[in-house]
């Protein structure tokens, strides 16, 4: 990960949009502001700008993105509504209020964003600056708040030159957030349920829907956690085929995720075998994680041989997902 970036700040003219709109575009890093706290903005549909936003944040895991798009019309081609989706979308957005639903096949989010699984976060901000950017941009952009992972949110442009200077491309100033904080997140996937407090109150939401929301299991306690949902709401990508990982060899009939130009022979001979980077770029495997991971899963092995992936940078948040991949179940 290069951290010696130029970042430029640039106001919230038309100017400015325009550059970030190009930056997003060429696969770079822009931070803008919503109503509630400043996003890191990146091009959803691209693994690599992806990988790149999680470096840059130092975030020890692959959590799952929100998606942002300009309105309800984007959102429903990224996600599946169910009637509550459809009366919290139709009543609140644009606002601070983060929607979980199915991802359906068509959705051209990456599998990194959604940390692969088939769920997607959806949230339409309410702020001119960033639905002028995401309808100039047309595609959805992911923006995890605009912080060094463990830090607290930013809610001015100069919180974000702090913690991220060098690390990306550019900062659009909207001046200070309104709200402050993250934007409330509710998943609509059988029963609606509360899966972070934020900006706009629960109460509200029980108004709107007629009734009161389940609560998760364990909500998220800060905005860099993911929350541990209960049921259907599993929080981690778990592949159907056993995970052998840190491994030079292969079995017969296993599958192999490999890593870097130096595969093993005995490796090589695998009928199935995919290479998250040939070139032995983190970056690059971070993008091809989770796609990978399921291609090789519907080839219908029973085990995965998984070569060692170096624990330096990204290779941190790929280890981590490898082990909850490979966890017991
Ligand atoms: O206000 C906000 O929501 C800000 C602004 C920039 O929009 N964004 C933000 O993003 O707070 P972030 O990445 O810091 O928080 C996203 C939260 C995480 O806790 C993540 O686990 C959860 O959303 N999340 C994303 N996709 C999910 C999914 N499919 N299922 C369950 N939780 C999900
Ligand atoms: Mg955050």
């Amino acid at each position: 990960m290069t951290v010696d970036l130029t970042t430029r700040l640039v106001s919230a003219d038309p100017t400015g949009i325009a550059a970030a709109v190009q930056c997003l575009a060429r696969g770079g890093l822009v931070a803008f502001p919503t109503e509630t706290v400043y996003g890191l903005g990146a091009d959803a549909t691209d693994g690599a700008a992806v990988a790149r936003l999680y470096a840059a944040k130092g975030r020890p895991r692959f959590n799952p993105l929100i998606a942002h798009v300009a309105d309800l019309a984007a959102a429903g081609k990224l996600g599946i509504f169910n009637s509550d989706a459809d009366r919290l979308a139709q009543t609140f957005w644009p606002g601070p209020l983060t929607l979980v639903v199915p991802r359906p096949q068509s959705c051209p989010v990456c599998d990194l964003a959604t940390a692969g699984l088939d769920t997607i976060a959806l949230r339409v901000p309410d702020h001119p600056v960033a639905r002028r950017i995401l309808r100039d941009f047309g595609r959805p952009v992911v923006a995890p708040s605009a912080n060094r992972s463990g830090h607290v949110s930013p809610t001015q442009a100069a919180h974000v030159m702090a913690d991220l200077r060098g690390r990306i491309e550019l900062i659009v100033d909207g001046g200070p957030t309104a709200v402050g904080v993250e934007s409330t997140i509710v998943a609509c996937i059988d029963e609606a349920t509360l899966l972070r407090p934020g900006g706009l109150p629960r109460a509200a939401i029980e108004d709107a829907l007629r009734h009161p929301l389940a609560r998760a299991a364990r909500p998220a306690e800060s905005a860099d956690e993911a929350p541990l949902a209960p049921g259907m709401l599993a929080s981690h990508y778990a592949p159907r085929a056993r995970l052998r990982l840190r491994v030079k060899d292969a079995g017969p009939g296993e599958a192999v995720l490999a890593f870097g130009p130096d595969v093993p022979p005995a490796m090589r001979r695998a009928k199935v075998l995919l290479n998250l980077s040939p070139a032995g770029d983190l970056v690059e495997a971070a993008a091809n994680l989770f796609s990978h991971l399921r291609a090789l899963d519907r080839a219908g092995v029973a085990s995965i041989a998984v070569m060692p992936v170096p624990p330096e940078g990204l290779g941190e948040a790929i280890n981590d997902r490898l082990q909850r991949a490979a966890a017991p179940r």
